[in-house]
């Protein structure tokens, strides 16, 4: 099986469904509370093992309850959590997210056990690393830790995904990052606040992605949502189309598209083969509530892959 490593956060989700979110300073009612495991490290790394992958999740949890649900969720899901440490003095990362009626986000993450990732974290799980073919990074740890990371897997010769999630407040990453990551996969927002440039539009699209080349990445593949997905590399830029399906909660479609395709491309897959296919990971990831239940199975992946673009209304997707 295609090795991958995750290198990232792990979150026990709270979550609140509310009909709009609601103003500043404002009390509204919402209409349902759940809990889920999360955050963007853990979701890739079990979209991922769901996508078809041998997967190995390196990052820290608490010594508490959200942590051992985390760690049993990720075993069950087949991720191997050899190089997943249990810190006894912060407590597992949480993420406070309402979800409105449309399935529109908006998150408030506290990283606590995730802002202690280090490099020696990294270092410590040398042999999964070097051992990859494929290694899986977002922004949720510390940026130290994730140099170290993309580093190490660019001297193993793996393939360095970055998916720049949550976006750096001041829209800057550093070179030597950049120069260490392969395939760079924001949304939209991201890749405006990377770039300053808007993709609403396809002009817009093309120049976001052109502008992220720019920094160092000869390859993007830019999410944007019910629109689609825009891949550019050295073949030029291709707009692979969204699947239509009925979203209810968006939240972890990035993650899912993120594991799936580096699943993927793990498994030798063209990157524009492989994106079109997590496209489909990602929308199916809209249909479900909360972050981990939502992560689809390959068999139903490779069912949306298949029927392709007709079912349904087009409410969103990656
Ligand atoms: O991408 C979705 C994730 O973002 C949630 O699971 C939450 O934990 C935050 O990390």
């Amino acid at each position: 099986m295609a090795r991958v490593v995750v290198v990232g956060s792990l979150n026990c989700d709270f979550v609140v469904r509310v009909a709009r979110r609601p103003e500043t300073g404002e009390t509204i009612m919402g209409n349902r509370f759940d809990t889920f495991v999360g955050g963007k490290g853990n979701n890739q790394a079990i979209a991922c093992a769901r996508a078809g992958a041998e997967v190995s999740m390196v990052g820290r949890i608490g010594d508490d309850a959200f942590g051992e649900t985390i760690s049993r969720t990720l075993r069950t899901a087949g991720v191997r959590c050899d190089h997943l440490v249990v810190d006894a003095d912060a407590g597992t990362g949480i993420a406070d997210i309402q979800v409105d009626d449309a399935g529109n986000n908006a998150i408030v993450v506290v990283p606590r056990a995730n802002a202690k990732v280090t490099g020696s974290d990294v270092d410590a799980a040398a042999e999964a690393i070097d051992g990859a073919a494929v290694v899986l990074l977002q922004l949720e740890i510390p940026l130290d830790a994730v140099a170290a990371a993309a580093r190490r897997a660019k001297a193993a010769a793996a393939t360095v995904i970055l998916n720049p999630a949550p976006a750096p407040a001041d829209g800057q990453l550093p070179e030597a990052l950049l120069r260490s990551v392969d395939i760079i996969v924001p949304n939209e927002s991201e890749a405006r606040a990377l770039t300053g440039i808007d993709a609403q539009n396809e002009e817009g699209a093309r120049s976001a992605a052109k502008a992220l080349q720019a920094l160092g990445v000869a390859r993007v593949v830019l999410t944007l949502g019910e629109r689609g997905v825009l891949v550019a590399d050295d073949r030029g830029m291709e707009w692979l189309p969204a699947f239509r399906v009925h979203a209810v909660d968006t939240t972890a479609a990035g993650d899912a598209f993120c594991g799936a395709l580096a699943a993927r491309l793990a498994g030798g897959l063209a990157l524009r083969e492989a994106a079109s296919w997590a496209a489909a990971a990602g929308a199916l990831a809209c249909t479900r509530h909360g972050a981990e239940p939502s992560l689809p199975m390959r068999a139903e992946i490779d069912d949306l892959a298949r029927r392709g673009h007709e079912a349904g209304p087009r409410d969103g997707a990656t």
